[in-house]
């Protein structure tokens, strides 16, 4: 009898526990389902941020528009022919360099600091467009 009754209470204290330790799994889960969501979403931007150059269209509008739209300190004015002939005659390779040290009056990278060579070659394709 003695033994029986020990056995009763040792089912009654487990099923206690495994009540407890299920409860404990399940608050488990769902605070552990809160960060994986917060790291997918940060993922998912640095996804955003880090897909590929940006457009030129975009680069001129951020840093080059200032300038070059209506030809500050005689900066070419954008997609003006008369402007840009004579300085595309040295060929693209050496204008897109003197964007990027820079030359004269014009900055280096025209002041965008975290655009790369490429963004900076597409902002000009950009500006000569149909020249
Ligand atoms: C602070 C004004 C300013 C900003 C901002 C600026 N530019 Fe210029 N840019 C100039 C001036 C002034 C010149 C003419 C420089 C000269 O020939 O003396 C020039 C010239 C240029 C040239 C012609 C270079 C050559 O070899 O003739 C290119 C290409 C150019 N800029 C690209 C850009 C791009 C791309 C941006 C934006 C990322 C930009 N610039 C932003 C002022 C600016």
């Amino acid at each position: 009898m003695k033994f029986k009754s020990f056995l009763y209470t040792c089912v009654g204290v487990f099923s206690v526990l495994a009540v407890q330790a299920q409860e404990m799994s399940e608050a488990d889960i769902r605070s552990r389902i809160q960060p994986i969501g917060k790291v997918h979403v940060a993922g998912a931007k640095a996804e955003v941020t880090s897909s590929g150059p940006r457009a030129g269209s975009v680069i001129y509008a951020k840093a080059c528009v200032a300038c070059h739209s209506v030809g500050v300190l005689n900066a070419p004015k954008f997609q003006n022919v008369a402007d840009w002939s004579p300085r595309m005659e040295k060929g693209f390779d050496a204008v897109w360099k003197n964007a990027i040290n820079g030359i004269g009056a014009m900055p280096p990278m025209g002041t965008c600091g975290d655009c790369s060579n490429d963004e900076i070659k597409a902002a000009i394709e950009h500006m000569i467009e149909g020249i």
